[in-house]
């Protein structure tokens, strides 16, 4: 499949484009470190999302344990500065069975798309770190930006609305980092520009992923809660916001 193609259902998901302010901040160069950055950190977040979801709603005790311990040293790397990019490849091989709770109404096959999706986002942290390291862009701390909280904030409180309200809202920072690595992807040097691109082929389907479970999991029409949530990111990504990073909204 061809960008434009795999960009067809991501642009039509989305209720409004990166502004062009945003793309002319995100390619100087100066604020490469912070985008590099806060990439890595939204990829370890991706996947404590994904583990996350699965573990509560999806799988028994022993594969959730198993799960847990796939994220350790990239939770011990952010959180502590623990280990180096050797210590994390040795990790990257995942090999044991994940198996679903005997009463959960997610199948298997959800499942395997969800630990699919969890391997990838670990791997592409990885790929993140290795860019900077190569760079010499060193791993520092920084703050989240407001635009992930702004749209859990309207999540709903009772059962199984968070679930789905979560789903949703992840399905939309999917799409959204997909619609920006295209955006970006073509004013960054070679080894960026296709590093973006591979990312953007492997991340194109997570958004579909996070909807179909959501669908399923509701069990009934949630197309008024994604265009809710569709408006909040989009006022998130088009009003002024002082704090860049990779999800931020115009440069203010
Ligand atoms: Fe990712
Ligand atoms: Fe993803």
């Amino acid at each position: 499949m061809n960008i434009e193609e795999l960009l067809t259902p991501i642009n039509s998901f989305l209720q409004c484009e990166t502004p062009q302010a945003w793309i002319d901040e995100a390619i100087k160069d100066t604020n490469l470190p912070v985008l590099l950055t806060d990439h890595l950190i939204c990829e370890l977040k991706a996947a404590q999302t994904a583990m996350w979801l699965i573990r509560k709603y999806a799988v028994d005790k022993q594969s959730g344990a198993v799960l847990l311990e796939w994220l350790q040293p990239y939770e011990k790397f952010i959180y502590r500065k623990e280990g180096d990019l050797e210590t994390l490849a040795q990790k990257l091989k995942f090999s044991k069975s994940i198996v679903p709770k005997s009463n959960s109404p997610i199948g298997q096959d959800l499942i395997d798309k969800m630990v699919l999706l969890i391997k990838e986002e670990l791997h592409h942290f990885y790929q993140v770190l290795e860019i900077m390291n190569a760079r010499n862009i060193p791993y520092e701390n920084i703050t989240a930006g407001r635009y992930a909280k702004g749209m859990m904030t309207n999540v709903r409180t009772h059962e199984p609305a968070i679930l789905v309200d979560k789903l949703i809202c992840g399905a939309y920072i999917e799409a959204r980092s997909c619609e920006r690595f295209a955006k970006v992807a073509p004013y960054l040097d070679d080894e960026l520009n296709k590093f973006y691109v591979s990312l953007l082929r492997s991340e194109a389907r997570h958004f579909q992923d996070y909807l179909a479970l959501a669908e399923l999991i509701a069990g009934e029409d949630i197309s008024d809660r994604i265009q809710f949530f569709g408006k909040v990111e989009a006022q998130l990504i088009s009003t002024p916001d002082e704090d860049f990073k990779f999800h931020s909204g115009i440069p203010a």
